[in-house]
């Protein structure tokens, strides 16, 4: 996408965030520590390689550590300026900024992976099956996905309104996705699935920029 058109690129107050959480100068998000411990059961010996979809500024990494997790970690973002702070932090941190990969999960070409995180990511693609197919295709055994999963899938296209100035035009998807459908579609690729729900929201409605959001997990796994 068009870094013009790209509502990631035009907030300043997030990314100035982004790149305090890459550096681990922000509080753990709630998402990426809940992340963190739902993957850990996957996590089984050394050098996994996990790939962070929608990684931002990379601050999961630090969640993964915390925990003692220990797995070959590679960011994926479609955002050339959260791709710029997430390897200025990796750089800063003595780590391989080649860890972060630029470029959209739905272009994901010609890489492996064991493991997947896809948390907040979903909900802003035009659709689920695509992402998560590329996963598939690059050999992931497991996954875990936050996002705003419901009954029914609801498709939204609507202006974002809380972007800098002069950006207020700029429209997302703010999608809900059926979990049914996720979790069959997921099945249909081999994948059995457990649904938990979010330690934060806890079931509860909240505002995304003024857009509903029910946000829970999935974990799903394949031999
Ligand atoms: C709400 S943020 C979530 C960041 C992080 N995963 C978290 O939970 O804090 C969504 C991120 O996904 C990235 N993104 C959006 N569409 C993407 C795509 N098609 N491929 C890769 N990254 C994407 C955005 O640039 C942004 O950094």
């Amino acid at each position: 996408m068009r870094p013009e058109l790209n509502i990631w690129e035009r907030s300043k107050g997030l990314l100035k965030l982004i790149t305090a959480r890459g550096l681990a100068k922000a509080p753990e998000m709630d998402s990426a520590a809940q992340g963190a411990e739902l993957l850990a059961p996957f996590v089984k010996g050394h050098n996994l390689k996990l790939l962070d979809v929608g990684c931002a500024g990379g601050h999961f990494y630090h969640s993964l550590v915390r925990r003692g997790l220990k797995v070959d970690y590679y960011g994926l973002d479609s955002s050339p300026k959260a791709v710029r702070r997430a390897r200025f932090a990796f750089k800063k941190l003595g780590l391989d900024p080649k860890r972060i990969i630029a470029g959209a999960v739905e272009d994901l070409y010609g890489f492996q992976f064991d493991l997947a995180a896809v948390i907040n990511v979903l909900t802003f693609r035009p659709d689920f099956r695509e992402p998560l197919d590329r996963l598939v295709d690059a050999g992931v055994k497991a996954l875990v996905v936050r996002d705003n999963f419901g009954p029914e899938t609801v498709i939204r296209w609507e202006i974002d309104g809380y972007l800098d100035e002069g950006y207020n035009h700029l429209k997302g998807y703010w999608n809900r996705w059926s979990l049914s459908e996720v979790q069959d579609f997921l099945a249909s690729r081999g994948f059995q699935s457990a649904l938990y729900e979010d330690q934060r929201t806890r079931g509860q409605m909240e505002l995304v920029v003024d857009k509903p959001y029910y946000w829970s997990w999935l974990t799903a796994w394949r031999q």
